[in-house]
């Protein structure tokens, strides 16, 4: 019911407090399951010193436009570019949207349709509904990578483009990007690259010595990708990235707002009105932190799952879905749901889809933590395996 008189802020702020009693939080260690993570203090005072810049009205809050675009140039040269076109969106899911809107509106197919491995996330299946691009799923190998030669094998003249992915959502598995690329090429289609998990991990653990395949601009078929700050670039949530590898991309999407204060734009997100802050944020913390920063933050993470990966596979009756690639961790166990079941009754913040546990090793994730979870599931696991 919309009250008729105002209470008082402490009273409301009262409420507020019991009514999320219940909400898991970052800071506890029990959410295990989740590619967020609690902000990085810089990020928070930014969104909270600019909340009140609009994007959605760049000729009022120039400053803040010429930030965001630094903030782009920045990610895409981080991507092996040195300029970009893109933007700081609301996530990964707009995107996403707005690659396969770009790759649509410069085809001439009659009847649309976007190639992408079975691994790729939901995001697509709201892109597919709302441009009218169907979409032609491509079989994984046993390694749960894409299977190329089934990629190559779809492409028909309705083809707008093929998405690859980098760090895949269940298991942060990377595609063969580079043959992804070179199939692109030869049949002079656009080739997508979903990193929005992957973007802030990959280039610092490669630099660490990690063995993963090329997945960025320097790929010449790559010409768009998703890179997610609000995932393991620690900024608040929303903030999302799109980053195209030429201008023509962004044009092809982007129409009239004719009426807005600061003047006419062009605007190519999804979202009209939007937070001028993230994107201050993004650019705050690729400053604040610089490459040797988020290095730090993946080489902890990485070690991390290393570590846990190895422990899981002392407990009988656990098994690994496949080797970690990223800080992801994925697991499988007898009567997993039972199992699930269990975990989430001792407060565990985890889920258990597609046949198995992901654990993501997010910076608020601490080994301590992790050790408090292998004890309940060795317990659970011994209990419910005859
Ligand atoms: C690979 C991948 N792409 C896209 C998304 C969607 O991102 P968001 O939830 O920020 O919209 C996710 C989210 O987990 C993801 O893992």
């Amino acid at each position: 019911m919309f009250p008729e008189k105002g209470s008082e802020e402490e009273e409301v702020l009262t409420e507020l407090e019991e009514r999320t009693r219940e909400d898991l939080t970052f800071d506890s260690g029990k959410i295990l399951g989740s590619m967020c993570t609690y902000p990085h203090p810089l990020a928070v005072k930014v969104v909270t010193k600019y909340i009140d810049r609009n994007l959605g009205d760049p000729g009022l809050h120039v400053g803040s436009q010429r930030v965001e675009i630094e903030a782009v140039d920045m990610l895409a040269n981080l991507l092996g570019l040195a300029r970009g076109y893109g933007h700081i969106v609301s996530g990964g899911t707009e995107a996403n949207i707005l690659a396969v809107r770009a790759f649509r509106n410069l085809s001439d197919a009659e009847k649309p349709e976007l190639i992408l491995p079975e691994s790729a996330h939901f995001s697509f299946l709201k892109a597919s509904e709302m441009l009218g691009v169907r979409l032609v799923w491509a079989e994984l190998n046993d390694d749960y990578t894409v299977n190329v030669k089934d990629v190559e094998s779809k492409i028909t003249e309705n083809t707008i483009g093929i998405v690859g992915i980098a760090g895949t959502t269940g298991l942060g598995v990377v595609d063969d990007i580079p043959a992804l690329s070179d199939l692109a090429l030869d049949y002079g289609l656009p080739l997508h690259v979903d990193a929005a998990f992957g973007g802030f991990v990959i280039p610092f653990a490669k630099a660490l010595g990690y063995d993963i395949p090329d997945f960025d601009f320097r790929l010449k078929g790559v010409k768009s990708i998703t890179i997610d700050p609000h995932k393991m670039g620690m900024v608040p949530i929303p903030a999302g990235g799109i980053i195209f590898r030429e201008r023509r991309y962004l044009e092809s999407i982007s129409v009239l707002a004719p009426y807005l204060a600061g003047g006419k734009i062009w605007q190519a997100t999804i979202t009209g009105t939007r937070p001028g802050a993230n994107a201050l944020a993004v650019w705050a913390m690729i400053k604040h932190l610089g490459f040797e920063g988020y290095r730090e933050i993946v080489r902890k993470a990485m070690k991390l799952s290393r570590w846990f990966a190895a422990e899981l596979k002392k407990i009988p009756g656990v098994y690994l879905i496949r080797e970690p690639v990223l800080n992801i961790v994925s697991f499988g166990t007898k009567n997993l749901e039972k199992a699930e079941e269990e975990l989430k009754k001792r407060g565990w913040g985890i889920s258990a889809h597609r046949g198995y546990i992901r654990i993501v090793m997010m910076p608020h994730v601490k080994r301590e933590h992790l050790e408090e979870f292998l004890k309940d599931l060795r317990e659970i696991v011994a209990g419910i395996t005859p």
